[in-house]
């Protein structure tokens, strides 16, 4: 059973297939990383939640896995954002190998915020694992250390990517029909 196709659908990015083939991929390479560590798994909300899901289900260690939501203000879309943390951590993160799981790493000043406010909590290893990487868009480097695909300047939304909180549900992974340049 598939969702009809939305007419803003350009074209089909990533199929369900590829997406869970790619993802069981990585998952197996966290798993060889993090074996008899105390690996804590952070959601970025909303966006990663169905990426975040679909990785935990395929790793073959014990994880915890808790959320935060982030809030990013900007004067325009050229222009980098403050961003602050809208909802925080439920529980602590001291001695714990933490990756943080993200959507999508765009201009990477989300999770360079992310990074810095989480350093300061006294973790005993700090990694990003990201669903999609647009490098060509970086502002700042963030270290990216499990990444599915890398993608070009189109705007994706599906597994869990929204445009108007709209398309999050999408199995797939599709580019929008209006551009996003920046
Ligand atoms: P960054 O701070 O520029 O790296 O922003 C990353 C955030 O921007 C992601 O977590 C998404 O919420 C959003 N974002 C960036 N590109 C896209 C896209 O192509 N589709 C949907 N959301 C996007």
């Amino acid at each position: 059973m598939s969702l009809p196709f939305p007419p803003q659908i350009e074209r089909v990015l990533y199929t369900e297939e590829q997406i869970d083939e790619r993802i069981t991929q990585v998952a197996a390479e966290i798993t060889a990383r993090y074996r008899d560590r105390n690996l804590k798994l952070i959601g970025v909300l909303k966006g990663s939640v169905f990426f975040l899901t679909a990785l935990a289900r395929r790793l073959e260690i014990p994880v915890k896995i808790d959320y935060l939501a982030i809030s990013s203000f900007s004067a325009s879309k050229t222009v980098p954002g403050v961003v602050r943390i809208a909802k925080d951590l439920d529980e602590p993160i001291e001695g714990e190998d933490v990756l943080v799981v993200e959507d999508i790493v765009d201009t990477g000043l989300t999770l360079r915020y992310l990074l810095q406010t989480l350093a300061g909590r006294g973790p005993n290893s700090l990694g990003i694992c990201t669903l999609l990487d647009r490098t060509s868009r970086r502002l700042v480097h963030v270290p990216v250390e499990f990444r599915c695909f890398e993608i070009g300047d189109h705007f994706v939304v599906g597994c869990g990517l929204d445009y108007k909180q709209l398309y999050r549900n999408l199995r797939y992974l599709a580019v929008m029909k209006l551009e996003s340049k920046g």
